[in-house]
Parts: structure tokens; C-alpha cells; sequence
């Protein structure tokens, strides 16, 4: 697997690919990689002949007292499974090599101007959307790829990204990939870490929300707004948990609605301590 630290690097070794006319897949990620990232790496192997993975814990994604600097790192173990994976290459840059301005800013972003990135996380993380669009547009532009692959487990940032790609006419396929989860059910996260083992207990409300409210649905409840109260007691009966936000949404627009009429996302953010975990399924036509 090639490392790759600068974008010249990327564009020169894709370049030559792609004269060879294959095809080439990529996969963002922040890194201290988990199962999660691996099954997009393997979704990627398995639909593209050369597959680049980032590494890079993005700044302009995150605000002011988030966790930018304590995010968890671990490279050598990421490179590691990204080879396991069958990964060509991983791109790990400086943020000066990102952010060529210096201190990870930049006077350029991409940004959707609408409702959509503001809904769900947005309304906590005013700025979130802006920074993915920005370093997922720069990757784009870096690797050129034929697709990119994307978890369910971020899903207002796999819409986000859609709806970027249609707007920009990026012209690259975007693959969603479904949510991997502990053997309990908790989702896989880099933010697991953060978690003592009380805590990771706690944890669990999520995904037996997440569970309740797909049992619902199964049995033919069509009131968006029961199935989101169902699922608010059950997180609110967890004394470690303290609700960020519970919603159903429009599976396309993360706009409310109040209605089970597909595709609908039930999405929740929730924070166990002070570490803020997501969850979330998405019911499709
Ligand atoms: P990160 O949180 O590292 O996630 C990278 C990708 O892995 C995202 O597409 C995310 O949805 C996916 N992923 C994470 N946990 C998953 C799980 N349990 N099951 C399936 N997929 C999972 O998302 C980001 O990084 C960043 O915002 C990024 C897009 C890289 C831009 O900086």
C-alpha cells in the first residue's frame, strides 16, 4: 500500500492509474479506523480496482470546544488495517498541506445553502457541513474517483454529500454503505473510546432505540412523531444519557415530518457523559 503525504503525490500516482483505464474508488475517513471504515474499504475493493483511503482529522469540520485536538490518532494501527483491507493507497496529509493558508483555515468553502445541513446535527454543530463539504470537495478534486463510499451510520452527511455532488456536478458515484455495529448493537464509532465501561453500558440506548423504533415501523405504526416519543422515553429512562435530539426526518431533505412515508429517517444524537454519539435507520420505499 502506497502512503501518500502531499497531494501531488495522490494526483501522480491516480494519474498513472487511470492511463492504465482503471477505475479508482475512495474512502474519507478521520482515521483511528474500526470495522465500520473497514466494510466501506471492502465495498470499495469490491466495486473499484484501485482504492484510496484518507486519514485526516479534518479542523474546519469541527467548532469551537469540540474535540479537534483530543480526537483519537493511531496511524500505524490504521495503515495496518487498510492493507489488510486491500487498499492501494492511503492519503495522510499535514493540515498545512490541506489548508495551504496555514492553522487549518481557509477563505474557501463549499456549502449548501439551504435547510439541510442546518436540520439534525446541524442545529448543535452550526459549522459541521460547511467543513465536510469543504474536505470532501478538496478530496474529490485531489483523487478524482469514480465512486465514494460513504456510511449510513453519518446519514445527514451521506445526504449532505449527495446533494453536494448533484449541485457541483461532481459526476462521481456516491455509495452508501450500511451501519456495522458492536455484537450488543451499540454503532462503531472513533467516539467508542471515549467511553468508561459505565458509560459504554449506557451506550446501548441508542441502538435499542434505534431497534424499538424499526420494531414499530415493522408493525405498521405511520405516526412519525409516536414512534420518535417511543423512543425518546426509552432514552430518557438511561440516567448517563442526555438527548441532543430525537427526530424523524425526510430521508432526502432532513426536513420534519411527522408521518412514516419512506424514505423517512429516524436520526439521534445523544450524549452519554459528555461524549455525543449518533444512531440512526432510515426507512426506504
Ligand atoms: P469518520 O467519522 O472517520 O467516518 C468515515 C466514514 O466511515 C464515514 O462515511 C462514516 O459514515 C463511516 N462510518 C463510521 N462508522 C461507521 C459504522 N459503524 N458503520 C458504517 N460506516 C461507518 O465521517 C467522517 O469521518 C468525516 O466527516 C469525513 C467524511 C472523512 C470528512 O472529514
Amino acid at each position: 500500500m502506497i502512503v501518500a503525504t502531499t497531494v501531488d503525490e495522490v494526483r501522480r500516482t491516480v494519474r498513472a492509474w487511470k492511463r492504465e483505464g482503471l477505475t479508482v474508488g475512495l474512502v474519507p475517513t478521520m482515521g483511528y479506523l474500526h470495522e465500520g471504515h473497514a466494510s466501506l474499504v471492502d465495498a470499495a475493493v469490491a466495486a473499484c480496482d484501485r482504492v484510496v483511503a484518507s486519514d485526516f482529522v479534518n479542523p474546519t469540520q469541527f467548532g469551537p470546544g469540540e474535540d479537534l485536538e483530543s480526537y483519537p490518532r493511531d496511524f500505524d494501527h490504521d495503515c495496518a488495517l487498510l492493507e489488510e483491507h486491500g487498499c492501494s493507497m492511503v492519503f495522510h496529509p499535514s493540515v498545512d498541506e490541506m489548508y495551504p493558508d496555514g492553522g487549518g483555515k481557509t477563505d474557501t468553502y463549499v456549502e449548501i445553502l439551504n435547510d439541510m445541513p442546518k436540520q439534525l446535527c446541524g442545529k448543535t454543530r452550526p459549522i459541521h457541513f460547511r467543513g465536510v463539504c469543504t474536505v470532501v470537495s478538496k478530496l474529490f478534486n485531489i483523487v478524482t474517483p469514480d465512486k465514494a463510499f460513504f456510511g449510513q451510520k453519518d446519514a445527514q452527511q451521506l445526504a449532505v454529500i449527495r446533494k453536494m455532488v448533484r449541485d457541483m456536478s461532481y459526476g462521481i458515484e456516491i455509495v452508501g454503505c450500511p451501519i456495522v455495529r458492536e455484537e450488543d448493537g451499540l454503532a462503531k464509532s472513533s467516539r467508542n473510546t471515549y467511553l468508561s465501561d459505565e458509560e459504554r453500558e449506557a451506550a446501548l440506548v441508542l441502538s435499542k432505540a434505534v431497534f424499538l423504533g424499526q420494531k414499530l415501523v415493522e408493525d405498521g405504526e405511520t405516526d412519525a412523531t409516536k414512534i420518535v416519543a417511543a423512543m425518546t422515553d426509552l432514552i430518557q429512562a438511561e440516567p448517563l444519557a442526555r438527548i441532543d435530539y430525537v427526530e424523524a426526518v425526510d430521508g432526502l431533505t432532513m426536513a420534519p415530518v411527522t408521518t412514516v412515508e419512506p424514505p423517512v429517517l429516524f436520526a439521534m444524537a445523544v450524549y452519554i457523559g459528555t461524549t455525543r454519539l449518533i444512531d440512526n435507520f432510515l426507512v426506504e420505499a
